[in-house]
Parts: C-alpha cells; structure tokens; sequence
C-alpha cells in the first residue's frame, strides 16, 4: 500500500476543540462576543506581554501594527530579505515602503549590522521576524532602533513560546504579531493576534480592527447606546468569537506542542549530526526555539544535485518538503513597483539556494521521520 504524503506541518484538532467550537456556534455570539476578550487574555498572558489585540490573520496583525506606529507614505521600514511576503506588504499597505536588510546565513535571521547600514532619515520602523521559530537578535536591534527613536516590531508568527535571553517573544519588541493559520503552533482556521504592553497603541489596533469605529456592538448594546463615531479609516479585521472558541481550547496544549517540536528537532539534528552535506540551521545559546519550521541547509558542493532535484527526490518519496522563503524582492510585484534587483541581498540570495523545510509538527511518528532522513541521506547518491 502507498504511503500517505507525509507533509512539512499540519493542524491538531481534538474532542475539547470540537466541544468548545460548537459551544460558540450555540452560543449569543458568533463574533464579537466574549470569548475574544477571554482569548485575548489568555495568549497575552501565555506570552507574558500586557494586552493582546486580536485580528482575522497574521497579515492582519502585521498592518494592525503598522498602524498602530503611524507608517504612512513616504516612510521606509526595514524588513529581511527572508521572511513571507506579508511581513513587508504590511508597510504597503499604510503607503511606506519596504527596505530590504540581509540576514544571517547559519539562522535566517535579519542581520542587524545589515539593519545599520539601511538605516536613513526617513526609516520608522524595523520588523524583524523570528524566522522558523528563533527570535531574531532584539537587543542589537532595539539599540538600533533606540538611537533613531524608530518601532521595533517583532513578526512572531514562527515563535510563540520561544526565548530571548530568558524573555519570552511577545514581551520584547513595541509590537509582536503572530499569526493561528492552521500551520502554525496553535490554530483559530485563519487569525492572528498583535501584543504589546502600550495601552494607547492598544486602543487605536482595537479601533482599527472594527473600521475605525470607536465602540464594537456588544459594548453599546450593555451601554443601551446606538450611536458611534467612525474616526479614522480602518478594517473589517475582526476575529470571530467562533474561532476563538477554537483559539481557547488549542492554547491548553501549546506548552506540550512546543516540547514536541524541540524533541523532534533535537531527533533531526543527532540524525542529520553524520551527514557532512546536511547543515541544520543554528539555534543561538543565548535563545530557545520555538520550531515552527525544520530547516536545512544542503552544501551543494558537496552533492551532485540541486536544490530544485532535491526537492523532487522527496516529493517522489511521498515527502512534502517546502522552501521557506525565496527573497521577497525577487517577486515581479516588488521588483515592478520598487526596481530592486538582485544582488540586493548577497547572504540570502546564496542561502536561498540551499534551503529545504522538512515535515515537523507535533504527531510527526519517529518511523516518519526516520524515514525522511533516508530520503535525504538518499541525496548524496543521485545525480
Ligand atoms: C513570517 C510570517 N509573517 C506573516 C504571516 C502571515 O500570516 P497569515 O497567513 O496568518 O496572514 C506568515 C504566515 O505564513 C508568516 O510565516
């Protein structure tokens, strides 16, 4: 019998989830209702940080942020040249522009002397992104941002959970948004959440969700009020309590999701420790990572193939690796709009070429993952 596709992540629903959904369904509120508040609440505080503002996507937390620091056209605001492309159309959205800073070769992560040296008179804001689930390096970052009286935003769609320096992501730049897309470590379908302990930044992101409205309905209902004031344009960003409900009952067993993925990235990296072509990415001493992704480097000089074959020889194994991510610039979108050529990027052009994401996620059988490890033993023999 074929083996099922084995893929690089995947959802966990179980019995508490379906009861505490269908709970919401039976419930006065499909949206807007309590459970966002009690959600809010409850991955702010997981996170250690002071008030959670919950949205429909991580792409959502990302332009809630933007906001909240007031990016408006004319202003750059530097992002790594690695990372999904919502952690840089965010600044777009808000008329800013996206500037590109390179990033560590051994972790993905943005490279602060990089951040430095694009740093000019018109730059509001540094996102960094705590790429496959490590926090980037927030002290020189926020030294950096410090000096220039500039935001520090951290994209943590990869790392709830994970460390810097004893300090938990979420706790560490002005504004963190993650994302609860179904593969990430917990998940409400779609949704997304931006933390931050600035209550006045927390207020306007409340705002901004609800079109810019000043009160949501369920406050003027108990108010006995209809009226209200639209002040500034906002969005429809708000995440139904439905999914919440969902949020609530997955954020129990995030603390063991997060133990699961480090044991299986430990098993991966003993595994891998033999094989001199196979380079994990580096997890720096002084952090723990959370591991939304499993990420290797290939050292093609060392193999026959590649990237492109390597990433076929699994697929024909049943084995649904990824590549996380190629430079956003590269995309016609930002080379049309901005003219960034290659070159921009030296570390992560050249990393790029050599990166594969293997399956990881909680659940993932250790016969699995043996066996994703002999497809990739498998590469130094193909040609
Ligand atoms: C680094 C990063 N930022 C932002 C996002 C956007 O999150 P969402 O898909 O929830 O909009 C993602 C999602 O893949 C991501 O990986």
């Amino acid at each position: 019998m074929a083996r099922a596709p084995i893929p690089y992540g995947r959802q966990n629903i179980d019995d508490e989830d379906l009861a505490s959904v269908a709970e919401a369904l039976r419930s006065a509120w499909l949206t807007t209702g309590p459970r966002v508040g009690e959600f809010e609440r409850a991955f702010a505080e997981f996170c250690g940080a002071g008030q959670g503002v919950a949205v429909n996507s991580g792409t959502a937390a990302l332009h809630t942020a933007m906001r909240a620091l007031k990016i408006g056209p004319g202003d750059e605001v530097i992002v790594p040249a690695i990372t999904f492309a919502a952690s840089a159309n965010a600044a777009i959205y808000e008329g800013g522009k996206p500037v590109f800073a390179d990033v560590e070769p051994d972790t993905l992560l943005i490279d602060p002397t990089s951040v430095e040296q694009k740093i000019t008179p018109r730059t509001r804001a540094i996102v960094a992104v705590d790429y496959g689930g490590q926090p980037a390096d927030y002290d020189a970052l926020r030294a950096l941002a410090a000096k220039r009286g500039i935001g520090l935003v951290a994209d943590a769609c990869h790392a709830p959970g994970a460390t810097y320096k004893g300090r938990k992501v979420g706790t560490i730049a002005d504004l963190s948004a993650f994302s609860f897309h179904p593969v990430k470590h917990l998940t409400t379908c779609e949704g997304g959440m931006v933390l931050t302990n600035d209550l006045e930044m927390a207020a306007h992101m409340r705002r901004f969700r609800n079109h810019g409205i000043d009160s949501d309905h369920r406050s003027r209902e108990k108010a006995g009020t209809f009226a209200y004031d639209m002040v500034e344009l906002g969005y429809n960003y708000r995440l139904p309590d439905v999914q919440c409900a969902l949020g609530i009952a997955q954020l129990k067993r995030l603390p063991q999701w997060i133990s699961d993925r480090q044991a299986i990235a430990a098993r991966y990296d003993k595994m891998f420790a033999d094989l001199p072509f196979v380079r994990p990415l580096a997890t720096r001493p002084d952090r723990t990572n959370a591991y939304h992704l499993y990420v290797i480097r290939l050292d093609l000089g060392q193999l026959q193939v590649d990237r492109r074959r390597a990433f076929d020889h699994l697929k024909d194994a049943g084995i649904a690796a990824n590549v996380h991510y190629a430079p956003i610039y590269h995309h016609s979108f930002y080379r049309e709009r901005f003219g960034y050529q290659p070159g921009l990027c030296p570390q992560a052009e050249a990393t790029y070429r050599e990166i594969l994401t293997l399956p990881m996620f909680p659940g993932l059988s250790e016969a699995d993952q043996g066996y994703v490890v002999s497809k990739v033993r498998e590469l130094k023999n193909l040609c």
